[in-house]
């Protein structure tokens, strides 16, 4: 039986362990297999819950990690538990982390497999099933995996669980899936996995699996300004289930915010509530207990309805393509060939843009898109001096990035004039915990850059304000009295607190605000005229 100062010197040891391992690792290469160690004092209060859950299930432990790393789960779990109740089985692929891990547990109740945790075949008796699962698994993008590994993956768990994963899935949600076989019936599972799973769609399946096919107890969603790992860019949510069948009158706790064993907020939810097809954040921060009935009511009219919304544009090299006044003096690059460009949205103080007598915005920062789809020969000939502007960019390789390689001519830039509307799509709060959404009215006649979404007006909208441009003033404020709550419903938010809104989501938001600030004949025209497409 191992003493608590021998649990505490290997401890000691595998944190000197990992710290060498990670240093002999590229980032790349550690991105490949998801490896990114669980933070001690993280990985002890997992443990700790996962103690307080188990509730009389805790003389034997049967405990499997299949993701082991180094092992931060199974050092929490001889803390928190006595050894000799422990038996403990874990798998990793990569022999760089399993071999010095071997070596390291080696006297203690472990086995530890160097292999695929996603094609080693699961128990067959309840008796070698585990009833304490842990698992940090590998956040591996779905684009990282091999498309044959894919549909193997696709295959074996629609096999294994009948359940078809979206390709959109990524490595984890494989990896909790499998896990099902290899939990005793009631045994208790604890997943730490990237939040996204609950806002995108990707993630459906996963959540009809976690509400139908288990009793799900609660999901913790870490504070996104602290990622859980120093070095992964993702905010992650601890998911606990037990193996049995759900109860429909059953709650599922809703933590966010604090620690594990301190959560800022708990909110307690009826399963219903938690229909997979619908975002979950806005049930972690959501106020009152709303009532199923009317949050989930699909709203009359959005934003779709009215507006025709488009990322800004994507240069290829804004570096290259968008100019300053005094590189286009210096290369004298004629005006017929520059629109204005909007800069970032920190260079925008205001939300609403002014414009000067021919339609450049009045603000500090100037600058103007190079927009000229002239051939070569034409420009070598006519503008010799914009051509030495565009040699500049072939010494410096800018004709074989992605997106000018694809482009004929290589500098052409897709058409996207002004927009009266726009919308910074991402971003942090401010130190008053302000988020970082607004609309910004746009009197100019600068087109915007990638970092925005411009809303374009459909035609009876369009008709409106020509007819009336008091309206756009109007649309305005109707679209800042959007509420905070409405777009991050939408939106989803990842590590270090950056909140995103990408156009699909802006799109599908509710305008039922915004509708208030309109004519009547705009706001019923949706159903009503073909225009509105
Ligand atoms: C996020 S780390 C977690 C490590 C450790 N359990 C912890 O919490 O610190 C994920 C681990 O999964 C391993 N891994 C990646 N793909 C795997 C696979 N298909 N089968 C088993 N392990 C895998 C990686 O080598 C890495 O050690």
């Amino acid at each position: 039986m191992l003493k608590p100062e021998d649990v505490h010197y290997l401890e000691v040891q595998r944190l000197h362990l990992q710290t060498k391992l990670d240093a002999s690792k590229t980032q790349e290469e550690r991105n490949r297999l998801g490896q990114f160690a669980t933070p001690p004092a993280l990985a002890i209060e997992i443990l700790e819950r996962a103690s307080m859950l188990l509730e009389g299930d805790r003389k034997q432990i049967h405990f499997l990690d299949p993701a082991f790393g180094t092992g931060a789960f199974y050092s929490a779990l001889l803390k928190v538990f006595p050894t000799a109740s422990i038996q403990a089985h874990g798998y990793d692929i990569d022999t760089h982390y399993g071999n010095p891990a071997q070596r390291l547990w080696r006297d203690t109740p472990l086995i530890l497999t160097l292999g695929d945790f996603t094609q080693a075949t699961p128990p067959q008796t309840e008796a070698e099933r585990v009833n304490l699962l842990i698992c940090n698994p590998p956040y591996v993008r779905h684009h990282h995996l091999p498309p044959v590994e894919k549909i193997q993956l696709q295959t074996r768990v629609q096999h294994m669980i009948n359940i078809h994963l979206s390709g959109l899935t990524g490595l984890y949600g494989y990896f909790l899936l499998l896990g099902h076989a290899w939990l005793r019936e009631g045994g208790l599972a604890g997943w730490l996995i990237p939040a996204e799973f609950m806002d995108v769609n990707y993630g459906v399946q996963l959540k009809h699996y976690l509400t139908t096919q288990v009793r799900l107890i609660e999901i913790q969603r870490f504070d996104t300004s602290i990622s859980q790992f120093e070095d992964a860019l993702v905010s992650s949510a601890l998911v606990w289930f037990r193996k049995e069948h759900p109860s429909p009158h059953q709650e599922v706790s809703l933590r966010s915010g604090g620690t594990v064993s301190k959560p800022e907020i708990i909110k307690n939810v009826a399963l219903s509530q938690l229909k997979p097809t619908i975002k979950w954040a806005a049930l972690f921060t959501a106020s009152h207990r709303s009532n199923p009935a009317s949050s989930q009511r699909a709203p009359k009219i959005k934003l779709i309805d009215l507006f025709t919304i488009k990322r800004g544009i994507a240069t290829g090299a804004n570096r290259f393509f968008i100019l300053t006044p005094e590189k286009i003096s210096r290369y004298e690059i004629p005006h017929k060939f520059l629109q204005p460009i909007l800069p970032s949205p920190r260079y925008i103080p205001s939300d609403e843009i002014e414009a000067d007598q021919i339609g450049n915005p009045k603000l500090a920062r100037r600058l103007f898109l190079l927009v000229c789809d002239q051939p070569e020969d034409r420009i070598r000939d006519r503008w010799p001096m914009l051509w030495a502007y565009l040699e500049t960019g072939i010494q410096q390789g800018i004709h074989k990035r992605y997106l000018c390689r694809h482009r004929s001519p290589w500098y052409a830039q897709e058409h996207r004039p002004s927009a009266p509307f726009l919308f910074p799509y991402m971003g942090r709060r401010n130190a008053n915990g302000d988020l970082p959404f607004r609309f910004i009215l746009n009197h100019s006649k600068a087109t915007a850059p990638n970092v925005y979404l411009m809303l374009y007006p459909k035609p009876t909208l369009a008709k409106a304000i020509q007819q009336h441009s008091a309206l756009l003033e109007s649309i305005w404020r109707g679209l800042n009295s959007i509420s905070d709550e409405i777009l991050l419903k939408q939106g989803r938010v990842y590590g270090g607190g950056l909140h995103k809104l990408e156009p699909c989501e802006l799109a599908n938001t509710s305008a039922e605000r915004l509708a208030a600030y309109l004519p009547e004949s705009v706001v019923n025209a949706p159903q009503q005229l073909p225009l509105f497409t």
